[in-house]
């Protein structure tokens, strides 16, 4: 069986749509295990969203600075086979919460 890790953020539901649309052959075969970790920001971002706050998340999305994030839970004896990160486009920047978790894990530059 291979293994896959879903690491996702959404505010509204609709990338775990996407998510879940894209992914359906992959529930429906018992070949693949998928496990889904929601990355949460520990304060969470206004939606919706006012035309100031909307603005004001502008220079930490395009610099990368970070938030804090809520615990992640991860079953780290699981060794996955696949892991896919889910993420929107933030001023055409990785939304801030991906790429919190990014800085978290060391995963880039970021
Ligand atoms: C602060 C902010 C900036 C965004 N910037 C873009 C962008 O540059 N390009 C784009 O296609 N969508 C942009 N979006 C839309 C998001 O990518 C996404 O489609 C939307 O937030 C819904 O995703 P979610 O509900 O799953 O979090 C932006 C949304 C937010 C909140």
């Amino acid at each position: 069986m291979k293994k896959v890790l879903i690491v996702y953020y959404t505010q509204t539901g609709q990338a775990k749509q996407a998510l879940d649309a894209t992914l359906k052959p992959f529930e429906d075969n018992k070949n693949y295990q998928l496990d889904y970790l929601l990355v949460k920001p520990k304060n969470a971002f206004p939606y919706p969203w006012s035309y100031t706050q909307f603005f004001d998340a502008f220079p930490e999305t395009v610099h990368g600075i970070p938030c804090e994030l809520e615990p992640l839970s991860i079953d780290t004896s699981i060794n996955y086979d696949l892991v896919v990160i889910v993420y929107q486009p933030w001023f055409l920047s990785i939304c801030v919460p991906i790429s919190s978790f990014y800085k978290l894990l060391k995963l880039n530059n970021y």
